[in-house]
């Protein structure tokens, strides 16, 4: 989702800012655009699409000097035109400012500012910002001057507006009138600022800081920060100046970069066997016959105490929290739920003062799950998170955690966070169960299943050939079904949400008994059902059901094991993976589902890494 950086220092601002813009592409946007202050004036050029446009439309229209903002937006208010696209200027050009998230007060605050000569002429809750800053500037004319301090005024000025604002805001904004800083303002969306020689940087992650710097500050909810070349300023909205923390940015060019694969996507896809091992790594105890999760920062005994879990989260992570509930019941026998965040941060459910929550989230940002964490928290239940990302905003929330440590994941549609999510719920079903009835021996007997992973995963990326040609044959279907019963339920519904993500192919997820009650209407020889039936105690169940598809005429593909004999006589294409415990059977099979989602899209000329109207962090509701 939206997408902003700032440059303060030396060069010539706009080439870091473009840089930075496409560093942040995967975030999801529809038009971008730059400022730059040149000789105390904007210089101020955006367009409608790509960072290409944009690039090219700077050709004819540069935006020179040493002070700018960039910013990809993401169209919430307002559809994505040159107009709506940031930077948005306030008063008669006095402010100009970049925006992440929503202004739910826009309206009453926009006809207010229409009343006193603030008029916005576009239909985004950003420029009612702009002009809001521009109203308490103006108010504050010939303050400067007197001011000791010369940044007094501007300071104030942009509290004054901040306070007024009912939403979420990441904000970067320069001055007319003081063209050697940029202030920087944060609730809810991120924002980093980076530490240079003799130049600052603001992103909205650590992504386009790579290169530049690994010294960075977070800003938390409720600090602006004052930036100049050499100094950062960091205050409280309403308390005053905060001591701010350095913190060293994690994160190295091969991370960012696409090597040579074509897309992200498939760059992630086969990163799988050693991002699942950095999953596992150090947290296996043999001795113990237990798992080892340092962060969760509760004791045993504290932990023994637990009569139920609730994970939430969205997307993908919510796949994967289903995953866990079949994991954790399993070994632990503790009753867990799974709810959307977006439905939990709404509702008042019973929960015992021992209900332990996790938040569950790749970015860490994701806005309702932040939310539904914030609700948790205050009615005083513990909760804890699962993430990648070291120092977002739920990491830094949550009593505690475990990181999936799976480095950055560009690529909109999840791949590598989600076999990440499932081995780290394996851990906990693994310590839970530990610490209430699995044996020694069971432990130890999971920790070997569990070691052994990374290189199951390897040989799964094998089917990539499997992958591309039923993809070929199938790619031009209208709508796919895909199928499993127990732990692979959640594994149909991850491979349909990755086939829709990018490839835009009607596709459902469904247990693949329950398709008898609705779905089975679909089926006719142009609607595919993928089938997810590895060996297990619901193997023969699904052959039936595999029976059922085939009778009306469906054309089946079937995910099975190695040396399987049964399936793929119903089957029309097959692919093998390796044969592997029943609970981890969804990281094992996910990945021939990633591929072929990937290959089908590439296959409709899709953009794999930026699917149409998709975000990779959504901070809005
Ligand atoms: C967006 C992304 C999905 C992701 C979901 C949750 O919709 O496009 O890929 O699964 O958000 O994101 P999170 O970062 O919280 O896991």
């Amino acid at each position: 989702m939206c997408g902003i950086v700032g440059y303060i220092g030396p060069q010539q601002a706009v080439s870091f800012l473009l840089e930075g813009l496409r560093r942040l592409e995967y975030r999801g946007y529809d038009s971008s655009g730059v400022v730059a202050i040149d000789e105390g004036e904007f210089a101020i050029t955006k367009t409608a699409g790509r960072i290409d446009d944009l690039a090219a439309k700077l050709l004819s229209h540069p935006a020179r000097g040493h002070v700018g903002l960039g910013h990809t937006r993401w169209a919430t208010h307002g559809p994505a035109t040159d107009a709506n696209a940031h930077p948005h200027v306030g008063g008669d050009g006095v402010v100009a400012l970049v925006h992440n998230g929503v202004i739910e007060n826009f309206r009453e605050i926009k006809k207010r500012l229409a009343e006193i000569g603030y008029p916005c002429k576009t239909a985004t809750d950003t420029e009612v910002i702009a002009q809001l800053v521009a109203s308490e500037l103006d108010a504050r004319v010939g303050a400067a001057e007197d001011a000791a301090d010369r940044y007094a005024p501007l300071v104030e000025a942009v509290q004054a507006a901040l306070v007024q604002l009912r939403g979420t805001y990441g904000l970067a904004m320069v001055f007319r009138d003081w063209p050697d800083v940029i202030v920087a303002a944060r609730l809810g969306s991120p924002l980093v600022i980076g530490i240079g020689d003799g130049e600052h940087f603001i992103a909205s992650d650590g992504s386009p800081l790579v290169g530049h710097t690994n010294r960075i500050v977070y800003l938390a909810d409720h600090e602006l920060a004052v930036v100049t070349r050499h100094s950062i300023r960091v205050v409280h909205r309403d308390e005053g100046d905060v001591r701010h923390i350095e913190q060293q940015l994690d994160m190295d060019s091969t991370q960012v970069d696409l090597n040579d694969f074509p897309h992200y996507m498939l760059k992630e896809i086969f990163e799988q066997p050693e991002t699942v091992l950095a999953a596992l790594r150090g947290r296996l105890n043999r001795d113990e016959g237990t798992a080892v999760l340092g962060g969760l920062n509760l004791t045993p005994q504290q932990l023994r105490t637990i009569d139920r879990i609730v994970f939430t989260a969205c997307g993908t992570s919510y796949h994967a929290s289903l995953v866990g509930e079949y994991m954790i019941e399993a070994f632990a026998h503790i009753p867990v739920e799974v709810e959307y965040a977006s439905e939990l941060r709404y509702r008042n459910p019973p929960m015992s003062p021992s209900t332990l929550l996790f938040a569950v989230t790749q970015s860490g940002e994701t806005i309702d799950t932040l939310a539904a964490l914030r609700e948790m928290k205050r009615k005083g239940h513990s909760t804890l998170a699962i993430c990648n990302v070291v120092g977002s905003t739920i990491a830094r929330e949550a009593d505690g955690g475990v990181f999936l440590h799976a480095g950055p994941e560009i690529g909109v549609a999840s791949t590598k966070a989600f076999t990440s999510q499932c081995v780290v719920m394996a851990l906990l079903a693994l310590y839970f169960g530990r610490i209430r009835h699995l044996s020694f021996e069971a432990g130890l007997r999971i920790i070997e299943e569990l070691a052994s992973l990374p290189r199951h995963v390897e040989q799964a990326l094998e089917t990539n050939n499997d992958a591309r040609r039923i993809a070929a044959k199938y790619c031009s279907c209208d709508n796919f079904l895909y199928l499993g019963r127990q732990y692979n339920f959640p594994t149909a519904l991850e491979g349909a949400l990755k086939l829709k993500e990018i490839s835009y192919i009607h596709a459902e997820g469904y247990p693949a008994a329950e398709m008898k009650h609705g779905p089975i209407a679909l089926v006719d020889e142009h609607t595919p059902s993928v089938f997810i039936v590895p060996q297990g105690a619901v193997y023969h169940k699904v052959i039936s059901n595999m029976e059922e598809i085939k009778a009306r005429g469906g054309p089946v593909i079937a995910v099975v094991d190695k040396d399987d004999s049964h399936a793929v006589e119903l089957a029309d294409d097959v692919i093998r993976v390796p044969a592997v415990p029943e609970f981890l059977q969804p990281i094992v099979a996910v990945i021939p589902l990633q591929l072929l989602a990937y290959h089908a899209a590439v296959l409709r000329g899709c953009d794999v890494d930026k699917p149409r109207n998709l975000a990779k962090s959504v901070t809005v509701e």
